[in-house]
């Protein structure tokens, strides 16, 4: 077992770490505040590669690796969990999957501005009535004598659906199929048929936009058909193996800061004389915060070898990113929480980030597989059961 990083690896780490420093740190508070999207950063880094890490430079993208894309994660993650979900869902559920499944025609066109920079991706499977159930949805896309597919409902919860250009998009194709019957579709959001909803006033993350979209009588080329009919679920599925292994490294690099901040207090602070880090009750909250960290660290690291892995393999890695994620979201929730309380009173103000990281780590819980989900996956993954 080697725990080196390679020169690649290191060198898109230390632009990541770079950028989110002198760029998204000093800002991260304010667009929190604002919820404002943060277009022109994410502009810029597509420009230095990390709208598209794991992307061919012929598409656009850094051409560089699982791991690297951990890195680049944890750094931006680290000073703004906002921007490190944006990144996310343009790096893994919308480039990979069009990587993964797109012709190379469909590659050229919708990967490459994605991953340079130049517009944004996103990626559409919750609808109002299924999340965790991601079968039982309600869009339908109803083919047509030519080929192409008429396509009407409503997805929501999408993460840069007010911002997006394209979106890879799940819908029903095939009803009395369940899983079977889902195509994905590549949609063009200047098309005809296609309007965005209300926008989703959130907890966390609230410089990513998100929103409602919905369909009415959109019509989807049958080149825009990703994959083969039918084999859309499996897609999303896929998909969003990878993606969890983002939200996991989106994870370690928030509570990482958490962590950080707490300790440089902890060793400031004097209490009844002494720095509050001496007192046994903070350290066993440190000890156990350093466990949890490098536990979530190392298993998404562990996950994302798996992931390069398989491209040689083709084996998947579905338990151990849900693993991952299950570990570093329930890690991040908890060191947010312990930073917050062991900074008092202004771990409870917008003074300090503390409150902005409690509040954006609740997310990583939630979306692309809740942990129950996680916990779903991991067990009947062990155990063979259903
Ligand atoms: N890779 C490939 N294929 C997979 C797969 C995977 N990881 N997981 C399942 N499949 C296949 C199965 O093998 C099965 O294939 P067959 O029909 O050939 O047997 C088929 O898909 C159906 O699988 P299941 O019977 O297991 O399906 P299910 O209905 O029981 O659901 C589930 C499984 C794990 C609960 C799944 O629905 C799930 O993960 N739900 C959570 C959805 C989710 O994460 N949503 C988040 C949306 S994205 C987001 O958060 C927004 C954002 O923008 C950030």
């Amino acid at each position: 077992m080697d725990f080196s990083f390679t020169e690649d690896q290191l060198a898109i780490q230390a632009v990541a770490r770079d950028f989110a420093q002198r760029r998204i740190a000093p800002v991260a508070a304010e667009f929190d505040r604002s919820g404002e999207f943060p277009l022109d950063n994410i502009r810029e880094m597509g420009q230095l590669g990390l709208m598209g890490i794991e992307v061919p430079p012929e598409y656009g993208g850094a051409g560089m690796d699982a791991i690297a894309y951990v890195l680049a994660m944890i750094e931006i993650a680290a000073a703004d969990c906002a921007h490190s979900t944006i990144m996310s869902v343009n790096n893994t559920l919308y480039c990979n999957g069009l990587l993964k499944f797109g012709t190379e025609a469909q590659k050229k066109k919708y990967v490459t501005p994605i991953a340079s920079g130049e517009a944004i991706g996103a990626f559409a499977l919750t609808e109002p009535q299924s999340g965790s159930d991601a079968t039982a949805m309600r869009c339908r896309a109803v083919k047509q004598a030519d080929g192409s597919f008429l396509i009407n409902g409503k997805k929501s919860w999408i993460t840069s659906g007010p911002v997006a250009k394209y979106i890879l998009l799940f819908a029903m194709s095939d009803p009395e199929r369940h899983a079977r019957g889902i195509t994905a579709f590549l949609i063009d959001t200047e098309r005809a048929g296609f309007q965005r909803g209300k926008t989703e006033p959130k907890l966390g993350i609230r410089a990513s936009a998100t929103c409602e979209i919905e369909f009415t009588d959109y019509r989807a080329l049958p080149e825009e058909v990703i994959g083969e009919e039918g084999h859309g679920f499996k897609i999303a599925m896929g998909v969003l193996d990878a993606g969890r292994i983002g939200i996991a490294s989106q994870a370690v690099g928030l509570a990482r800061a958490a962590y950080q901040a707490t300790l440089a207090y902890a060793r400031d602070r004097k209490a009844f004389g002494q720095a509050i880090g001496s007192f046994q009750m903070i350290q066993q909250k440190i000890a156990d915060m350093k466990c949890k960290l490098d536990a979530a660290e190392l298993l998404t690291l562990r996950a994302a070898w798996c992931k390069q892995r398989a491209h040689e393999t083709g084996q998947r890695f579905s338990t151990e990113a849900a693993v991952a994620k299950l570990t570093a979201s329930e890690a991040a929730m908890w060191i947010t929480h312990q930073a917050v309380q062991i900074h008092g009173g202004m771990g409870y103000s917008k003074e300090m980030p503390l409150e902005r990281y409690f509040r954006d780590a609740k997310i990583t819980e939630i979306y692309e597989g809740t942990s129950e989900i996680q916990r779903l996956v991991i067990a009947r993954n062990e155990t063979g059961l259903r």
